[in-house]
């Protein structure tokens, strides 16, 4: 295993202990979480994205949650969801809205999430807007395919899209098949703790996967969301794209709330379409855990936050 995965890999099971946990979300969101999520109310959330928009970025909210298995939160998630719809049609804001199946129930009842989750791209198709369903951890990796594929047979691919991790084993046969379908991916490399048995466990095997599920399914003629800070996959996936006369519109780089944003800018004014994926709600400690376990130097940025009180 590499140091990367050993940390990686160490953050998220210190994260999981009790006491690590109660203590971050008593004090968390004070000292430092805001860098990374965009506030607990969809308020706060809609004024970052009007401020993201102003600089030229789009944006995608995604309203923090995750295995939830009691159906009123999974309820209330839909409702929270579908008035993020309804806000950003209202406000005219240039924003989609991702979500997370295990938010609206997955774990518990597939049939009531494929529920919720028509209930939201009801809401979106009204409000002219596009749904994004997240990739969790390899339990629901196949769950979260079958119900996309359901969705984008009811929806079609400018309403529904979905994530696909390049650390895992079977991702190339997945965008392929995605890819027949005409599917909208966004690629990344995946951030959960996986065993070897299903993810590469080295960097470089995930970084070369990657580069190759992004050339694949822009050669499908798939409208490509290529989500990674990397330069190191950005920069050649830029020339890949100009030598294959790719044009810009279809395919966009992502990233996320508050990391590497001087380079979200500069691709912007590149002329490139970039999407900041932002998070808010008071649910966001999973969340806030991975983007510690990705680079754990993000701890220190956290602790700095607290010696300065
Ligand atoms: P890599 O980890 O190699 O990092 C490259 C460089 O980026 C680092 O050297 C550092 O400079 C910077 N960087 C990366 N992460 C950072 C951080 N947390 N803080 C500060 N700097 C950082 N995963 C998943 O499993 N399911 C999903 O649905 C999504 N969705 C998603 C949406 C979007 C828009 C993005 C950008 C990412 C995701 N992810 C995700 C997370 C993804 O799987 C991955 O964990 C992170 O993007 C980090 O990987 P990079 O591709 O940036 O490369």
């Amino acid at each position: 295993m590499s140091i990367d995965s050993y940390l990686r890999k160490t953050v998220l099971r210190v994260a999981d202990l009790s006491w690590v946990r109660s203590l971050f979300t008593k004090y968390g969101m004070k000292y430092g979480v805001h860098r990374f999520v965009a506030g607990e109310t969809l308020d706060a959330a809609l004024a970052q994205v009007r401020r993201l928009n102003e600089q030229g970025l789009s944006v995608t909210l995604d309203l923090l949650g995750e295995s939830v298995y009691e159906q009123k939160a999974a309820e209330q998630s839909v409702s929270v969801i579908i008035q993020t719809l309804e806000a950003i049609d209202k406000h005219g804001l240039d924003s989609h809205v991702s979500v997370k199946l295990t938010q609206l129930g997955l774990c518990k009842d597939t049939e009531m999430c494929l529920d919720h989750m028509r209930k939201v791209c009801h809401a979106a198709e009204k409000t002219g807007n596009f749904i994004r369903i997240d990739m969790e951890d390899s339990s629901v990796t196949q769950a979260t395919i079958d119900l996309f594929c359901s969705l984008l047979e009811e929806f079609g691919t400018n309403r529904i899209g979905l994530v696909i991790q390049s650390y895992l084993y079977r991702s190339l046969p997945d965008v392929n098949e995605l890819g027949k379908l005409g599917a909208n991916l966004r690629i990344v490399k995946g951030a959960y703790n996986e065993s070897d048995k299903v993810a590469f466990p080295l960097k470089k095997n995930v970084d070369l996967q990657y580069i190759s599920l992004v050339k694949m399914h822009l050669t499908n003629g798939c409208y490509t969301a290529i989500a990674t800070h990397d330069e190191n996959m950005i920069n050649p996936l830029k020339a890949f794209a100009a030598q294959n006369k790719i044009p810009k519109e279809r395919f966009e780089f992502q990233m996320l709330y508050g990391v590497s944003t001087l380079l979200q800018l500069k691709l912007a004014q590149e002329g490139y379409r970039v999407r900041v994926y932002t998070p808010f709600g008071v649910d966001w400690y999973p969340y806030f855990t991975r983007r510690i376990a990705e680079r754990p130097a993000n701890l220190l940025f956290v602790l700095k936050s607290l010696l300065k009180r």
